[in-house]
This record gives structure tokens, sequence and C-alpha cells, in this order.
């Protein structure tokens, strides 16, 4: 199988590279190379024969009609997107330019190339969206998000994302474009971009800086493991249901402060202070203009359809995450010099 995937030298998608490669799957790196990229993630199959890499924008029609008949995938992963909400805040532009423009050009490409083949039965466009696109629940466990929730995005970036969504359910009625798509919950992991909460609580806490906390801290994210993420993705790719929406989470919730303690506790126990604990260099900042209050989602579809399961708890999962943080400096180190990484972004109302 020959897998096209948007966005492969980001978090998500360099995590879905080096699965797929595992699996023995041809894989074909499409990536504009943002400042979110980092090629270094997908270093360990780059001299694989079954990894190509593509330099290209998902805005540019032509390069896409180029690379798909080019390389003949049988199924697209999408990604590519802007995907820092605090960025979005500040420049909902290249939002809206590649996260709904983009995804309008690939599905474009994507539906010329299905019809210049007559119609594959076969192929899939498989959509990759958050949970964002859903909007804020109260702090009430019992309401979760399903994958009949209503839309009702409240940032740009989660705008953005929601209108790619409708793009893509509308190719498919419309056109017959064989699609899935799903959306998730936070994820988390090795590779994720310091500008993201765990990454920079975890290099401040380490560089003896402040972890800033968004107002009270008690905004509730639902954590997934990058790699369980990853798996559940070409789970869904192989075998979802034509035209199907699956919700994946992990079923971990934490609010901003447990989940900031909880790093703290785990550097505390694998690089402890000369005094003191990490505890300590937390410091509370202004809140971000409508952030979100809680985000959790009812992942039974793809468990009980897909046997899709987590396969870390959370305190596994952080663990793991501050290791490979401790163990890879070089690798994030280098990032910290990119555009806005180490600024408070996303204040502006
Ligand atoms: N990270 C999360 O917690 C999370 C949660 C839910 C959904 N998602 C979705 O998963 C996908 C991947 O997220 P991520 O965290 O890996 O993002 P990321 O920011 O780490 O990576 C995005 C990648 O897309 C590329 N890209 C951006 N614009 C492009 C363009 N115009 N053309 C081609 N490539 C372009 C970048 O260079 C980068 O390599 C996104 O669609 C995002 O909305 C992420």
């Amino acid at each position: 199988m020959k897998v096209l995937i948007t966005g492969g030298a980001g978090f998500i998608g360099s995590a879905v590279m080096r699965k797929a490669v595992a699996r023995g799957h041809g894989v074909i790196n499409l990536d504009a190379l943002t400042y979110a990229a980092c090629l270094e993630n997908v270093a360990s199959v780059e001299h694989d024969p079954l990894y190509h890499f593509e330099h290209a924008d998902i805005r540019n029609r032509a390069a896409l009609d180029r690379i798909l008949v080019q390389h003949q995938p049988d199924i697209i992963m999408h990604l590519a997107a802007e995907s820092h909400v605090d960025r979005s805040i500040d420049g909902p532009s290249d939002f809206i330019e590649t996260n709904v423009t983009g995804t309008f050009n690939l599905l474009e490409a994507a539906r010329a190339y299905w019809v210049g083949k007559d119609r594959p039965a076969s192929f899939r466009f498989h959509h990759i969206s958050t949970d964002e696109v859903f909007g804020s629940l109260p702090q009430n466990p019992e309401q979760r998000f399903t994958e009949t929730t209503s839309y009702d995005p409240r940032s740009p970036y989660s705008a953005s994302k929601a209108a790619s969504d409708h793009l893509v359910r509308a190719w498919h009625e419309t056109y017959g474009l064989p699609v899935v798509l799903t959306n998730c919950s936070n994820n988390y992991g090795p590779y994720h971009f310091p500008e993201k909460l765990i990454p920079l609580t975890i290099i401040n806490a380490i560089e003896g800086k402040p972890l800033p906390i968004y107002g009270d801290g008690s905004n509730i994210r639902d954590w997934l493991f990058v790699e369980d993420h990853a798996e559940a993705l070409l789970l869904v790719a192989e075998k979802g249901a034509l035209g199907r929406t699956y919700a994946i989470g992990g079923e971990n919730e934490r609010t901003n402060l447990e989940l900031v303690h909880s790093l703290c506790a785990i550097l505390d126990q694998m690089r402890p202070k000369v005094s003191g604990h990490y505890m300590d260099q937390i410091e509370f900042v202004p809140d971000r203009p409508g952030h979100d209050a809680r985000y959790s989602i009812d992942p039974s579809r793809i468990r009980n359809e897909l046997g899709w399961r987590p396969s870390v708890t959370v305190e596994e999962g952080l663990k793991k995450t501050v290791d490979w943080y401790l163990t890879n400096e070089d690798w994030w180190r280098k990032l910290l010099s990119r555009h806005d990484v180490s600024k408070r972004l996303g204040v502006s109302s």
C-alpha cells in the first residue's frame, strides 16, 4: 500500500510516517516545511526505499496534481495544517489559507486523480481533524464529544478546521470521493514542537524558567499519546467505513494545572533540582481569549467498530515524554530560535 501523508514533517504526521514505514507501506511525505516542521522527526526512515519526500505546499494545486500522478498513492492522509491556537489569534490568515483553501485544493486534486483512475473503490482520502471543532464542554463529566456532536468552533484555528471538515464531507456527498474523517483530542509525546504546553513546561522547567499557566489552570484537556493516535489513524485509513467519522481520545482528562503538577513531579524524580521543586516555578499568566473550558472525547465508536485501544495511561505516557525530552536536548534546543517560539502569543482580542 502507498500512502501520501501531508504534514509528515510535523508532530503527528511524522509519528504516522515512522509507523507506516515500519509496517511496510510506501510513504510520500508532502510538507511545505513551515516553522513547525522538522525533517529530523523522520530521520529514522529517510533512507528507507519506502520513503519519499516532496517539498510542496498544499496551496499549490499544480504541485499536488504532479505529485499524485507521479507517486500513485492508494490513500491520502491529510495532516498538514497550521495547528497552534495562540498563533491563530494573532494571525488568522495563514490558518484560512492552509487549513481551508489548502484542504480545498487537496480535495480537488484528489478528486481529479481518483476520477482519472476510474474511481477505484479502494481509494481513501483520510482527513485528520480536532475535537476543538465541537467547542467547549461544561465541567460535568457526563458530557463528552461524540461523532454526532454539533460543531461550535470558537477560535480561528478550530473554525478553520471545522470548515475543512465540512468541505471533506461535502466532497463525499456531492462527488462520491471516498473519505474517512477523524477528530482527536490533545496529543502529546516525543517530537512535540516546543511551543505547545507539555514540551514548553518540560523545557522551561529544566532551564529554570517560569512555567506559565493560562488563567487559573482549570481548563480540562483529554490527553492522547501520539503513538497511540498514529496507530488509530492507520487503522481508520485501512479499515474505517466509507464516509464515516471516528472520534479518538485517550480518556485521560486533566486540568492544565494537574498536568503541569504531574510533569513537575516526574521531573523531580528524573532530574531533581539542587534545591526546591519544579512546582515552585509555576506562574499564573493572563488567560487566552476564548479559552475553551473542557474537551473530552467518547471514543466508543473506534473502540467497538475497529478494536482500537490506547496502549499507555497518561502517567506512563508523560514519563516516556519527559524521558524523551531529557535525552533529546539536541532536537528541541535548535527549534527554540524559530519564529516566536519562546514568546507568549495569542493575547490580543
Ligand atoms: N497536535 C494535536 O494535539 C492535534 C490535536 C487534534 C488534531 N490535530 C490535527 O492533526 C494535524 C497534525 O497536527 P500536528 O500537531 O502534527 O501539527 P504540526 O504543526 O506539528 O505539523 C503540521 C505540519 O504541516 C506542515 N504544513 C503546514 N502548512 C502547510 C502547507 N500549506 N502545505 C504543506 N504542509 C504544510 C508543516 O510544515 C508541519 O510539518 C493537524 O491537521 C491538526 O489540526 C492535532
